[in-house]
């Protein structure tokens, strides 16, 4: 991409034209989260919709990936070779200099906003909301870590020592963010990266890859492989020159890494099994709102998704409340994003194993309070479900499935939900929907869950308001959230300064 180019692409209206400035020192600004694009704005959704048509056919990122692939070790073992070698300079480059380069990331990575959305819905299915408030996070992230950064180079009383190498292998379902916090996270502690992208969203790491280049980051500090078979990324991921892996994935996944090599310095973020509690002093009328936002969003392929509604009391009773839900899940709007109107798009395949059961196979005991359906012949478009009467350690109460499913318990009191939300093996992010401070205080002091959520969805964590990260197996050898004040802190080692003499 030229920035000839990049100037001829006209961004949405409700934000500053942000043109390419020169890499010049500029003074800090204090951070602020990157504001969505407005959606309330007609020219935002004539924008959009020119974004949604080019989707369809949309190439972007093509040439990149076709660069970066990979088929041979020796070829991958030169690469990371030149990466950590990279990563042994940038590592002695002063922290404030590297958190200009991270600001003038998020500068250009705001310019790319169109052709990022353009990228995630083209090859994940996501709609312009969803793809949107990912470039937001990126953004967020750059400038975040930036201030990090500076505060790293201001630590007198021990030294950080950046690993020379970090490698990213981010997941297919936030395309952009997620290799954005840790490729960013990684070049603002002092380290060189090899980035990973998912196979099903290669297209969208390249394009993140792009953005970066073009701010300034060099090539040898940010390298991006695509590679052609398993093995090789048993390879990259146990090489006794990578310091750091950032994993964002199943706890499979991470299981699968540490099995590689049980020294791997993993810091991983895995899956979640994630419940909201309502209680019968709740606003009935958000909690339905906020469960339908937090289940399927994204069609509900978020780890931090809720696929569980935890009802108390005379909640699990309450017809209106059942009638509400019901309602709220069949009026959305489901179909591929290409349709404006649509809020639920596609799988990101076609639906297979577990997610094939928790869309299908009742338990005893269970009905469908919404039944979910296959929409057309790709099995990659169904409708949401609402599973009714979910038992206590049944395969529903404690499977992740990924997919647009929601599954309703009951608890006759407080105590006994949270004991049932905390009968899972995970514990990334957990809510509750009550009016109550007792019931709240309890409740905050009680769930084992990274992330607590009082009366609104439990998915879209903001940088620096909501650093992100889990408890249990939703976490493999992590010890600091993303987008939190010690992301940074655990990319590298530290070696206490010698006493002067
Ligand atoms: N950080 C993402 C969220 O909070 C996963 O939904």
């Amino acid at each position: 991409a030229s920035l000839a180019a990049l100037d001829t692409e006209v961004p949405p209206p409700n934000r500053t034209q942000n043109r390419l400035s020169p890499p010049l020192p500029r003074a800090p600004q204090a951070f602020r989260n990157e504001p969505d694009t407005d959606p309330a704005l007609v020219a935002n959704r004539v924008w959009g919709r020119g974004i949604l048509e080019r989707s369809a056919t949309s190439t972007l990122g093509e040439a990149t990936v076709a660069a970066a692939r990979i088929a041979d070790a020796d070829r991958l073992d030169a690469l990371v070779a030149a990466a950590a070698e990279a990563g042994g300079h940038w590592g002695h480059v002063p922290p404030h200099t590297r958190a200009e380069l991270l600001d003038r990331v998020g500068e250009v990575l705001a310019v790319y906003r169109g052709r990022l959305v353009e990228v995630m819905a083209s090859e994940t299915g996501k709609t312009i909301a969803e793809a949107d408030v990912e470039v937001s996070e990126a953004v967020d992230f750059a400038h975040y870590y930036a201030e990090r950064a500076r505060e790293l180079g201001a630590i007198r009383d021990a030294r950080f020592a950046p690993v020379a190498l970090t490698v990213v292998t981010p997941p297919w379902n936030f395309p952009v963010s997620i290799p954005a916090g840790g490729v960013l996270s990684a070049l603002a502690a002092g380290s060189a990266v090899v980035l990973k992208p998912a196979h099903q969203a290669r297209r969208s790491g390249a394009v993140l890859a792009e953005a970066l280049w073009e701010a300034g980051v060099p090539r040898e500090l940010l390298t991006l492989v695509d590679l052609a078979e398993g093995e090789l990324g048993r390879r990259l991921v146990a090489s006794p020159a990578v310091g750091r892996v950032l994993l964002t994935g199943s706890y499979e996944t991470a299981a699968l890494f540490r099995s590689w090599d049980p020294e791997l310095p993993l810091l991983a973020e895995t899956s979640g099994k994630n419940a909201i509690v309502v209680t019968a002093s709740a606003d009935l009328d958000l909690a339905v709102k906020d469960l339908v936002t937090s289940a399927f969003g994204n069609a509900g392929q978020k780890c931090s998704a809720a696929s569980l509604a935890i009802l108390v009391g005379t909640v699990g009773e309450s017809e209106r409340f059942r009638r509400q839900l019901a309602d709220a899940v069949t009026s959305l709007a489901v179909g591929y994003p290409q349709d404006p109107a649509v809020t639920v798009g596609p799988l990101i395949e076609p639906v297979a194993g577990k997610l094939a059961r928790g869309l299908t196979v009742l338990a005893e005991g269970e009905s469908w309070l919404v039944k979910p359906r296959q929409l057309d012949g790709t099995d990659r478009l169904w409708s949401p479900g609402v599973r009714d009467g979910v038992a206590a350690g049944s395969e529903f109460h404690r499977t992740e499935y990924f997919g647009p499913v929601l599954g309703l318990m009951r608890a006759a009191t407080l105590d006994e939900a949270i004991e049932l939300q905390n009968a899972v093996p995970y514990g990334l992010t957990a809510g509750i929907h009550s009016l109550d401070a007792e019931e709240v205080a309890v409740w905050l002091d009680r769930v084992q869950a990274g992330n607590l959520y009082v009366n609104r969805p439990v998915t879209g964590a903001i940088v620096r308001r909501q650093p992100f990260g889990g408890w249990k197996r939703s976490s493999v050898g992590t010890g600091a959230k993303a987008g939190g004040p010690n992301t940074l802190l655990v990319l590298g080692d530290w070696h206490p300064v010698p006493a002067a003499p």
